[in-house]
């Protein structure tokens, strides 16, 4: 009997796919880092009953039209707003992602971000580079401190509320922002709800922990800069959509806000040649918010355990709907 096609969008460890190699046919596309061109993955797909995919692929209707076997898209991502879950749905794909095994390293590169960003580390450490450091001085790259100030989180899901805990370590007052308001974790985490406005207002720095959805997309508008604190410093570790980067460039060129700190942008990858790229109050890293080898580790294993159950005609453990 034939068996079952798991289409993999990049290579992949082969120790992860040998336990399965039995039952199971695995193709994968064979660069690590580049991702599979859409007429090769086109062509993959047509005979695939599994799809394990990175955020680097869309996974859009005409897709998944090619694709009339698949059985489930598996993302190696916790963010799934490259995959259109309604299509999905319409032909009965299952669509996993993998949350949990990634909130604490992508907390861990948030704050480490901030910190980056409000002590000037990263600005610091290419001064030396560039043998420029000639003498000690009071104010020689003084940034700004963290601790006991006020953050702002917008979003306060499982990756919201892992920055909480770091925040409160650092005797922050956090203020956060949701959809709908978090009793239970606001008390734990001694965390304050407040509007969005009120957000932006207060907090020395904001940042954004929401998924992208139509409702988020540039929800980090020229508004919403203009109310930021001129000592603020903006964070975004979700996705780069959910802000008018345009806005954010005339906030950080006219000194609105201080600073920005970013991990994800509108267009990946960013090139070096981008505004927000060459502006000294960014720190620009290229989506690395879960890449630690043990927790990317997890994230194969999550992917292809829930490959694996659905072949197998079981519930994924980790189901987006
Ligand atoms: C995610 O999982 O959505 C991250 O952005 C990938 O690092």
């Amino acid at each position: 009997m034939k068996k079952p096609l798991i289409y993999i969008t990049r290579k992949i460890p082969n120790q992860f796919i040998a336990p399965y190699a039995e039952q199971f046919e695995f193709k994968c596309w064979e660069h690590e880092n580049e991702p599979v061109p859409r007429s090769v993955l086109l062509e993959q797909v047509k005979e695939a009953d599994a799809l394990l995919c990175m955020l680097s692929e869309d996974v859009n209707e005409d897709l998944m039209k090619a694709a009339p076997h698949l059985k489930i898209i598996a993302n190696l991502a916790v963010g799934f707003d490259n995959i259109d879950i309604a299509a999905a749905e319409s032909r009965r794909i299952v669509v996993t992602n993998t949350p949990d095994v990634l909130t604490e390293t992508t907390a861990d590169l948030g704050f480490a971000l901030l910190m980056a960003t409000a002590r000037r580390l990263i600005e610091a450490s290419d001064f030396v580079r560039r043998n420029e450091w000639e003498n000690w001085a009071p104010y020689l790259l003084a940034g700004t401190d963290i601790h006991q100030k006020t953050i702002g989180i917008v979003g306060m899901g499982r990756i919201g509320q892992a920055i909480a805990r770091r925040a409160k370590g650092f005797g922050m007052d956090i203020l956060y922002y949701n959809r709908s308001r978090k009793y239970q974790e606001e008390a734990e985490l001694s965390a304050r709800y407040v509007d969005f406005h009120t957000l932006l207002k207060q907090a020395d720095f904001v940042i954004s922990v929401v998924p992208l959805t139509k409702e988020t997309a540039e929800l980090f508008n020229a508004q919403a800069f203009q109310q930021m604190k001129n000592t603020g410093i903006f964070i975004n570790i979700s996705r780069g959509a959910v802000v008018n980067e345009e806005a954010l460039i005339h906030a950080l060129k006219t000194k609105q806000i201080m600073a920005a700190g970013l991990d994800v942008f509108a267009e990946e990858p960013i090139r070096s040649d981008h505004p927000l790229v060459n502006l000294d109050n960014v720190v620009a890293l290229p989506h690395i918010g879960s890449a630690s080898t043990e927790t990317r580790t997890k994230m194969w294993k999550l992917c292809l355990e829930n490959v694996i159950a659905v072949l197998e005609g079981e519930d994924p453990k980790t189901p987006i709907t």
